[in-house]
């Protein structure tokens, strides 16, 4: 019988020598501040500015993308993971040529998958490397085991902190869970703090001195200041209506925010601030379930 380990040994590293795409995690501490928003906003503004752009739903349960981009997937990763259902299949096409993942009850069921399956997963994520220059992957809120997962493993995390003071803790409480995880870790670890319905960019600002003076003296974790968008009544109207604001009101205060984060962002793409390695990478950690840090 063929050593099934060794053949997934050799696929996975022949795999790794391909260009990865980047990997964009969305968080936050508390729910409903606008991580989705934000996602497929953003998602939609880093195409424009010329990428190819995926969006993965990591929160399972809540059809949170799928509402806001008015589309209806059939397939899920889960299905592609153990229905056979092809990479191509569970890719739904919203508005703007941005591709959106489901990731169904697949992401939590990782850690139980047989050596067949991962490398089915390994070559689908191949591809999807392949024919994707950056995905963004939404997340639920909270210090739960996939999150803290998923923003170790990414190329860069956003953490979405709104002004309402639970918001401040939770994000606290995300920093340093993760702060935990990378203990003893010789590179610093960045997260970056988008700032969300604020009333000015000053009130954002604002807001990350207040965190990051917390987390200077307390953590070893780097807080960046990635932006802040305002609070903007045509966001929410435009959610109301299942259609991105950045499409329906492009000139929107909150999509002109956006589109400055999503050039500030596509230079650090650019100049590639860190090599996480890329979405075989993260799902590679997600499937060991944990970061091997
Ligand atoms: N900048 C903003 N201006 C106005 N309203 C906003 C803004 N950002 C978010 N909202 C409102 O907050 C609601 C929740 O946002 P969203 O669904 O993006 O949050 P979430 O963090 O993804 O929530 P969940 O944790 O439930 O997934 C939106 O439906 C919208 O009405
Ligand atoms: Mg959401």
């Amino acid at each position: 019988m063929i050593d099934q380990a060794s053949h997934l040994r050799s696929i996975i590293k022949k795999n790794q020598q391909s260009p990865a795409s980047k990997v964009i995690t969305v968080t936050s501490g508390k729910g409903g501040v606008g991580k989705s928003s934000i996602s497929v906003n953003l998602a939609i503004q880093l195409q424009k500015l010329g990428n190819r752009i995926i969006i993965m739903d990591a929160d399972f349960g809540l059809a949170n993308i799928e509402v806001m981009l008015g589309i209806r997937p059939v397939y899920n990763l889960a299905d592609l993971i153990f229905k056979g259902r092809k990479l191509n299949e569970i890719i739904t096409q919203g508005p703007e040529g941005i591709g959106f993942i489901s990731g169904g009850s697949g992401i939590q069921e990782l850690t139980r998958l047989t050596n067949d399956q991962i490398i089915g997963l390994n070559q689908s994520l191949c591809l999807l490397d392949e024919m994707t220059d950056i995905i963004i992957i939404d997340t639920g809120a909270g210090i739960g085991d996939s999150v803290m997962e998923f923003a170790c493993s990414s190329d860069e995390t956003i953490l979405v902190v709104t002004p309402d003071p639970t918001s401040i803790t939770d994000a606290y409480a995300v920093l340093k869970a993760l702060d935990k995880k990378f203990e003893g870790d010789s590179v610093q670890f960045t997260i970056k703090m988008l700032a969300n319905r604020v009333e000015n960019y000053k009130e954002g600002k604002e807001l990350y001195n207040k965190l990051s003076v917390v987390v200077n003296k307390f953590l070893k974790i780097k807080l960046e200041f990635l932006g802040a968008v305002p609070q903007d009544a045509l966001l929410s109207k435009a959610v109301l209506r299942q259609m991105p604001v950045s499409l329906s009101s492009p000139k929107a205060p909150s999509v002109q925010a956006l589109r400055q984060i999503a050039a500030v962002l596509g230079d650090y793409e650019i100049t590639g601030s860190k090599q996480a390695g890329g979405i075989r990478m993260l799902f590679r950690n997600l499937i060991k379930g944990k970061t091997g840090r």
